[in-house]
């Protein structure tokens, strides 16, 4: 992270699979409870309209697709029922891991990630602000991306967050906030800048392709969901 823009310090975090997360997703108890939420009707507008936008970012020709950070499976059952596509999802929460299994959908272990075969779109859908340390974590990811292949990835319009907190936009923070606006559920996020995202995937070998900005017209006039499709950068 930038030693000039005010840094998630504050957050007790744990370290896993090389990244660092914020520590309410290995809180059982609490994964429990989102995995309830996110496929209620609190959670309409992801369920009705965020995951078609993400969904219409994934390349055509894209068959290996991993749900990358799948929660209860919900997607990745989405993926694995529209057929032509093998999907796979993989949370770092084994508990999560377990729920998402109920969706008769395969779901990966984390030693899995590196043996298996590489896949054509990996997904990280409202995941990211999540990621501490998100440099190693996109360098890590992409690894499992095969030569030329697209992650997609769906974040919070951080031009709302920094609205919402009154902080600079231009700068990485940490806030406070309740997850799907009202699950009940509170969690640490990460705000970054997009041109920051950019910077990290440019430097992680992506470079964005499509993108999204997806309105909830009942919260306000500014994108709520911000999606982005990147592509390899394939070097000779
Ligand atoms: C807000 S939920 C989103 C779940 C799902 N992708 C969706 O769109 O509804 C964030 C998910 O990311 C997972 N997660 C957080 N940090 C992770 C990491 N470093 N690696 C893999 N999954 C992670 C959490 O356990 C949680 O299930």
């Amino acid at each position: 992270m930038n030693s000039d823009v005010e840094v998630s310090s504050g957050i007790s975090s744990v370290e896993a699979a090389n990244t660092l997360v914020e520590p309410q997703w290995c809180d059982d108890d609490f994964v429990r409870q989102y995995a309830e939420a996110e496929t209620s009707t609190r959670n309409a507008f992801e369920l009705n309209y965020n995951t078609l936008s993400v969904y219409n970012l994934i390349p055509g020709d894209a068959r290996r697709v991993l749900d990358y950070g799948c929660g209860n499976g919900y997607f990745t059952e989405m993926l694995a029922k529209g057929g032509g596509i093998d999907a796979y999802g993989y949370d770092i929460s084994p508990v999560m891991r377990e729920i998402a299994r109920d969706r008769d959908i395969a779901v990966l272990e984390e030693k899995d990630l590196s043996s298996v075969e590489k896949f054509d779109c990996i997904v990280l859908k409202l995941v990211l602000h999540y990621i501490d340390d998100l440099d190693s974590f996109i360098r890590q990811v992409g690894n499992y991306v095969k030569p030329g292949g697209t992650i997609v990835i769906s974040i919070p319009n951080p031009h709302r967050t920094a609205a919402q907190y009154e902080k600079p936009y231009n700068t990485t923070f940490t806030y406070e906030n309740e997850l799907g606006g009202n699950f009940g559920l509170n969690c640490t996020m990460i705000h970054r800048p997009l041109s920051e995202i950019a910077r990290i995937f440019r430097e992680g070998g992506f470079l964005p392709t499509q993108m999204e900005e997806l309105v909830d017209e009942e919260r306000g006039v500014l994108p709520k969901r911000i999606n982005i499709q990147f592509k390899q950068l394939l070097v000779e």
